[in-house]
């Protein structure tokens, strides 16, 4: 048998190329120093499997010329740069390598936030390249006793609130999505207010990049905090807005940031190293030799793995060739992902079970169905760690029950799906079927009956059923600059009705304000798949 060809894209530690080097059915081509134009044009058409990090975006341009690849491996966490969906077209597996890089981030958030406090990286510079000793101009402040906002309390913002408790900080802990308990059992402060965050000194954030963390951070948001607060993001760039960020730190509302991550990388021209009130490192979370060995080793052995067809450890997507599954169960697969990311946006609470249920021929792949399902429910709150492979044990870990139901065909429809999702704060129903133009549509929520393609943003209002909403919920989103591209109306048996709206934007929270003040109100929420 010919040899299979791993292709590394970009610099991993040396114990992974060691492994892939003494592999005698691997050829090793180490592409890391290769100009990106030329590895992609050239070398990928070779890759039975390729090593990347974030410095190679896996898009169109890489995955025409990856004609034989099969998997892609990211040696770290982070798939942003990744087309996941394109990549699933075309059979190829992505695959991360989620933990190993936990600490590796959490310490470099530490280094970010002591050096915020007592301007480390300008006193450095101001000895070693100005030779200047003037300690009379370096005076910072202490951690101890400081209110540290912990947003996104998982494996890296946990561990964070840890150590700053051993810096004898005020720790304050959101994340809508765990129980209180995982940070009140650390002796970490709990809240599911955003607001409480805003008013701390310190705010660090450890959220995955999905449309609901992008711009978390804003104008309005940064005009709440205090004078003086300082900013930190190890985790991605954009989660803080860095228009609003350049302008709080440029009028002084904030006094300093330590940031790691940019919207744009490499960052060489960003405005922020013009300020002197940033500290800023080049992408440096993963970067320790601990966490490169341990993501290079465990990278190397899957992509072998991968490779040999043995294996594929983390896989992110389940790449479904067309002819591998009946046609009409792949969309039904895509509904219930979507339909599980929707009810935990919606509910945005600890998930305590998911059923999924199903009836018609489609019920034959209810299994399929209900991982597909677990991945949509935890995307929401695990992020780019979640895949087809570990949800069912992360379910489990996190004590979340999963269970299926094949129900009685007599809904008139040939198949439908519905997932039912019972958080802390009470149980929300979904179900969908897809009609014969391939279009996937919502036709139950809860007890409503209507007909909306889960697709971009969706504002969900409900409301006593009494004249004239309809123009109430129009007139706010308009006033706010949304454009409605879809509107829909289902009423209940109980005098009550529920719009969603499909929107072309972001749902601000003056919205939300606005429409939780119409007198028919009685909730609303909002999400994007
Ligand atoms: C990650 O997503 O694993 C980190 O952001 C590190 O990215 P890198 O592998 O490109 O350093």
């Amino acid at each position: 048998m010919s040899k299979k060809i791993i292709v590394v894209c970009d610099h991993i530690h040396q114990d992974g190329l060691d492994i892939l080097e003494a592999d005698n059915k691997i050829e090793l081509i180490n592409a890391a120093d290769e100009p990106k134009d030329k590895l992609v044009s050239e070398i990928i058409p070779l890759a039975d499997v390729a090593i990347t990090r974030s410095s190679t975006d896996v898009d169109d341009a890489f995955l025409s010329s990856a004609k034989k690849i099969t998997a892609v491996v990211r040696a770290g966490v982070g798939v942003d740069n990744v087309d996941i969906a394109g990549s699933s077209k075309q059979g190829i597996v992505i695959m991360n390598v989620p933990t190993a890089n936990t600490i590796a981030a959490v310490e470099l958030t530490m280094a970010h936030m002591l050096s915020c406090v007592r301007t480390f990286p300008y006193a450095h510079n101001n000895l070693k390249i100005d030779r200047v000793w003037r300690r009379q101009d370096w005076y910072g402040t202490e951690l101890k006793d400081k209110k540290l906002g912990v947003i996104g309390f998982g494996n890296i913002g946990s561990r964070v609130g840890i150590r700053a408790k051993a810096f004898e900080m005020d720790v304050l802990a959101y994340d809508p999505y765990i129980d209180s308990s995982k940070a009140t059992d650390v002796d970490v402060k709990y809240t599911k207010n955003f607001e409480d965050i805003l008013v701390c000194d310190i705010i660090t954030i450890h959220t995955p990049k999905n449309s609901e963390t992008i711009g978390m951070i804003g104008k309005e948001e940064i005009s709440k905090m205090k004078d003086g607060v300082i900013l930190i993001n190890c985790a991605r760039g954009g989660l803080y807005s860095e228009e609003a960020l350049l302008e709080g730190l440029t009028n002084g509302k904030i006094a300093m940031a330590g940031i790691d991550v940019f919207d744009k990388e490499p960052a060489i021209d960003h405005p922020f190293l013009d300020l002197d009130n940033v500290t800023v490192t080049p992408h440096l979370g993963a970067n320790t030799k601990e966490s490169q060995k341990n993501i290079a080793i465990q990278a190397a052995e899957n992509a072998i793995a991968a490779a040999k067809g043995i294996a594929y450890p983390n896989a992110l997507n389940l790449p479904i060739k067309e002819n591998e599954l009946p046609d009409f169960v792949r969309p039904y697969l895509e509904l219930i992902q979507k339909i599980g990311h929707l009810s935990a946006q919606v509910t945005k609470s600890a998930v305590k079970s998911i059923k999924v249920m199903s009836s018609g021929p489609v019920a034959d792949h209810l299994a399929s169905m209900s991982t597909f399902a677990t991945v949509g429910v935890l995307t929401e709150s695990v992020g780019d760690q979640i895949n087809y492979v570990n949800a069912e044990f992360v379910a489990e870990e996190r004590g979340i029950k999963v269970s299926t139901e094949v129900k009685p065909n007599n809904s008139g429809f040939t198949n439908k799906v519905c997932l039912k999702l019972t958080t802390t704060e009470g149980t929300i129903s979904i179900a969908g079927t897809v009609f014969d133009d391939n279009v996937q549509r919502i036709i139950e929520i809860d007890d409503y009956t209507l007909d909306v393609e889960p697709k971009g943003t969706m504002i969900f209002f409900r409301n006593t059923d009494t004249p004239g909403v309809i123009g109430d919920v129009g007139r706010i989103i308009a006033e706010n600059g949304l454009n409605i591209s879809d509107f829909r109306l289902g009423r209940d048996t109980k005098q009550q009705a529920l719009a969603v709206v499909r929107v072309d934007g972001k749902v601000s929270k003056k919205i939300l304000d606005e429409l939780s003040s119409l007198d028919a109100f009685i909730n609303v929420s909002h999400a994007s798949i």
